[in-house]
C-alpha cells in the first residue's frame, strides 16, 4: 500500500486556475493520487490512472454525480441527464444521442457551418483586428450549433454560455466563484428548458430527432427533455473554449500559422494537439461503487475521487519530456480532453466538425495573424480558456 502525500495547494485559486500546470507537476510527481486537505478528497493527476479510473465504469461511477456533491445521499440541482447516470440508464440514452449525432447526420451538418464560416472570415478581415474570443470563439458554436440544434436565434448570446458556466461549476467546488456563475445564470435555465420542447423545436434539427427516439419508445419523453438539455449544457462553451485555445497555441507561433496557411489539412492536428495542451474540461468527480484496491491505493465505498485530464494530458510519463509544449506534428491521439469510456464525449465528431470548419477557413484565409494585447484567463472551477485574445488578420 502507498503513502499518499497530503498537498495544501488549493487547484481552484485564481492563480492555479490561470496556470495550474506547476501545481500538476508536483501533484504528478508525489505519487498515483495525493490528498488534497482543502476539499478532503483524492486526486488523480497522471494519465495511467485517470484513464483507467474513467474506462471502469462498475466501480467509478457517475450517478452519484461528476461533482464533489454525493447525488446518493444529496439532492442533485437539477434532474440528472445522460453524464450523471450508470447503466442501464444510460445506455438508452447513448444509444439515441449516438444515433442523432451519426457519421451521416453530422456531415450534413457541414455546409451550413461552411457557409457561416465564410462570412464571419469576410467579416473579421474587413476588421483586421478583433477579439478572437467574443467575436470569433464564441460566436460561432452560438450560431453554427445553435441552427443544427434547431433552437430559435433569439435569446442565445444571453442565455447559451452563461447556463453552460453555472452548469459546468457544479462539477467543482461550492465557493465564491461557483455562486458567481450561478449567479450570472440565475434565469437562462428556463430558457435552456423551454428550448428543449418538442413545439419550440425546428423540424429538421438534431434536437427533434432525438424527440423521433422518444416518439418510437425507445426512451421517455422526461429523457428527451433531459438530452437536448444536455446538448445545449455541454456544447457550447466546451467548443467555444476549445477554439479560442486553439488560436492562443497558433497565434502565439508564427512558423504554426505559417505551416497550417500552406496546409490547411494540418489544421486537424493543431486542433487535436491544442486540446491535448489547454483541455477545455480540466476536472470532474467520480464515486467508488465498492472498495477495492486502485494502483496500490486503498478506496472505500461510496469514496469521491477528483480527476484531472487537464494534467494527465500533461504527464510526461504518456507524452515524453515535452509534455509542456505545444507540438503540432505530435501524435496527441490517446489524451483525455474528451474523456474515456462509456461517457466519453458523445458529441465530439460536431465539435470536431465545428472547430475543423472555422480554423481551416481561417487558416486558408489568413496569411498572417499577430496578437495585439494578452490573452486574458477565463477562471473557472472546471472549464480552461481564455476570455480575450485580441489578434490582428492580414487577408491571404
Ligand atoms: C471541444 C469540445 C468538447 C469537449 C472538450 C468535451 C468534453 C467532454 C468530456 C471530457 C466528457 C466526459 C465527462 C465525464 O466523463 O465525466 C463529455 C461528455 C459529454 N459531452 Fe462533451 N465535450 C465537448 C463538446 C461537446 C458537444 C459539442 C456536445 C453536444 C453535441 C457534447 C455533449 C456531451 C454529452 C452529452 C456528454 C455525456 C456523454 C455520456 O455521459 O454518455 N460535448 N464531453
Amino acid at each position: 500500500m502507498s503513502a499518499i502525500s497530503s498537498f495544501s495547494d488549493d487547484p481552484y485559486s485564481d492563480e492555479n486556475l490561470a496556470d495550474p500546470y506547476p501545481l500538476f507537476e508536483r501533484m504528478r510527481a508525489a505519487g498515483p493520487a495525493v490528498w488534497l486537505e482543502r476539499y478532503d478528497v483524492l486526486a488523480f493527476t497522471r494519465h495511467t490512472e485517470v484513464r483507467d479510473i474513467l474506462v471502469d465504469h462498475e466501480t467509478f461511477i457517475n450517478g452519484a454525480g461528476v461533482g464533489p456533491k454525493n447525488l446518493h445521499k444529496e439532492p442533485a440541482w437539477r434532474p440528472q441527464g445522460i453524464l450523471e447516470s450508470d447503466p442501464p440508464m444510460h445506455g438508452p440514452m447513448r444509444a439515441a444521442m449516438v444515433d442523432v449525432i451519426s457519421p451521416r447526420g453530422v456531415r450534413s451538418l457541414r455546409a451550413g457551418f461552411q457557409e457561416f464560416a465564410e462570412e464571419l472570415l469576410d467579416r473579421l478581415i474587413a476588421q483586421g483586428e478583433f477579439d478572437a474570443i467574443t467575436e470569433v470563439a464564441e460566436v460561432f458554436p452560438i450560431r453554427a450549433f445553435g441552427d443544427a440544434v434547431g433552437i430559435p436565434r433569439e435569446g442565445r448570446m444571453e442565455n447559451l454560455l452563461p447556463h453552460g458556466a453555472m452548469n459546468f461549476s457544479t462539477f467543482g467546488p461550492e465557493d465564491d466563484r461557483y455562486r458567481e456563475y450561478f449567479a450570472k445564470g440565475d434565469g437562462t435555465r428556463d430558457w435552456v428548458m423551454a428550448n428543449c420542447a418538442r413545439e419550440n423545436l425546428s423540424t429538421d434539427g438534431l434536437g427533434s430527432k432525438i424527440w423521433e427516439h422518444a416518439d418510437a419508445g425507445a426512451i421517455t419523453s422526461d429523457q428527451a427533455a433531459l438530452l437536448v438539455r444536455a446538448l445545449l449544457s455541454a456544447g457550447l462553451d466546451t467548443t467555444a473554449l476549445a477554439i479560442g485555445n486553439t488560436l492562443r497555441c497558433l497565434s502565439g507561433s508564427p512558423e504554426a500559422w505559417q505551416a497550417v496557411h500552406e496546409k490547411p489539412s494540418l489544421m486537424k492536428f493543431a486542433i487535436d494537439e491544442a486540446l491535448r495542451f489547454e483541455s477545455p474540461f480540466q476536472s470532474f468527480f467520480r464515486t467508488t461503487s465498492r472498495a477495492t484496491e486502485f494502483h496500490g491505493i486503498q478506496l472505500d465505498e461510496g469514496q469521491k475521487v477528483l480527476v484531472f485530464p487537464g494534467a494527465a494530458n500533461r504527464d510526461p510519463a504518456q507524452w515524453g519530456e515535452d509534455a509542456d509544449e505545444y507540438r503540432m506534428t505530435r501524435q496527441a491521439g490517446g489524451h483525455l480532453a474528451f474523456g474515456m469510456g462509456i461517457h466519453q464525449c458523445v458529441g465530439q465528431p460536431i465539435s470536431r466538425l465545428e472547430m475543423d470548419v472555422l480554423l481551416t477557413t481561417f487558416a486558408t484565409r489568413v496569411k498572417r495573424i499577430e496578437r495585439v494585447g494578452e490573452p486574458v484567463p477565463y477562471l473557472h472551477n472546471t472549464l480552461k480558456g481564455l476570455s480575450s485574445l485580441p489578434l490582428k488578420v492580414i487577408a491571404a
